[in-house]
């Protein structure tokens, strides 16, 4: 009896598990990098604000590469780092060298963070394709030693996260089972990405442009068909200006449609969007 009793209940917590499972439809998978086929490992991927390219983190080889959006197995990838393997290198990013870099992370600006593990010590590359040390540069020991980031420590496997809206770097020091913060500068923090800077352009900037075009075309539309629809005391000319009242009316809701819709499209920054693609890529 007292085993019947105890396979129902084991019956009935099997099927309270099993009914757990919410099997969601629609997804697809699919491989768009084979790296047997590319020779390389990949460990880790970050999608840059505004870029277009992934980037992607190869752990066992130190290399950095970009795969070309839209991402398929036909996309471009790009060794980034130089082709020499383990090291430690700064500078130009096509000659820098890391040691076992085992995540990365992006700020505001674009700038990207790498956790460089097997240097002991934490990297960025700036927008503009330099890298530099920005933490662990003086000590390049395994510890966990806070303070000016230069002489700080940290353990042999770390990851790193970035807070854009808090302007933080989070080192997540897995070997010392901690979570440590640097705070990053106000200048990298700024959420327009780097094509939009070179515009300086806001997007109130934008909006306003869309606002003042569309006005200087109503008035341009305005001033051609003037000598139409206003009366200059010549009867023929009133005449015409009665007939063409519904017209100026239908006409005046065509400009204003035309307008509108010239000022949403900028404001959707569709132009505006291809224009940063465009410049980002050059
Ligand atoms: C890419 O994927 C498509 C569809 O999955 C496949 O037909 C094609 O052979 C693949 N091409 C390469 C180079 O692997
Ligand atoms: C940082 O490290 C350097 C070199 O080891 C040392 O000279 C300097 O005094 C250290 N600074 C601090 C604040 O610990």
């Amino acid at each position: 009896m007292a085993s019947l009793f105890s396979w129902i209940t084991l019956f009935v917590l099997f099927c309270s598990v099993s009914s757990e499972l919410i099997l969601e439809e629609g997804y697809t998978v699919t491989t768009v990098i084979d790296g047997h086929k590319l020779n390389i490992n990949p460990h880790s991927v970050l999608a840059r604000p505004g870029s277009s390219d992934l980037l992607l983190l190869d752990f066992s080889n130190s290399h950095l590469y970009t795969v070309s959006f839209p991402l398929s197995n036909e996309s471009e990838v790009k060794r980034i780092s130089s082709e020499e393997k383990l090291g430690y290198r700064d500078g130009k990013l096509g000659l820098a060298r890391f040691n076992k870099p085992r995540s990365f992370a992006v700020d505001g600006k674009g700038n990207v963070y790498v956790a460089d593990r097997g240097n002991h010590v934490i990297r960025k590359i700036s927008t503009s394709g330099t890298v530099s040390t920005i933490a662990g540069g003086l000590s390049k020991a395994i510890g966990k030693k806070d303070g000016p980031a230069q002489n700080a420590t940290f353990a042999d496997d770390f990851e790193l996260a970035v807070v854009a809206e808090r302007c933080i770097l989070l080192v997540v020091d897995h070997g010392s089972q901690s979570v440590r913060l640097i705070d990053l500068k106000p200048e990298d923090c700024t959420t327009t990405s780097p094509s939009a800077q070179i515009f300086g352009l806001g997007a109130v900037t934008v909006w306003t442009l869309g606002l003042g075009l569309s006005c200087f075309l109503g008035l341009f539309v305005g001033i051609l068909v003037r000598p139409y629809i206003i009366p200059h005391g010549d009867s023929t000319l009133i005449r015409f200006s009665k007939k063409g009242k519904p017209c100026l009316i239908n006409l005046g809701k065509q400009v204003a449609i035309l307008c509108f819709g010239i000022r949403s499209a900028i404001a959707n920054f569709k132009l505006y969007t291809l224009l940063q693609k465009l410049f980002y890529c050059c």
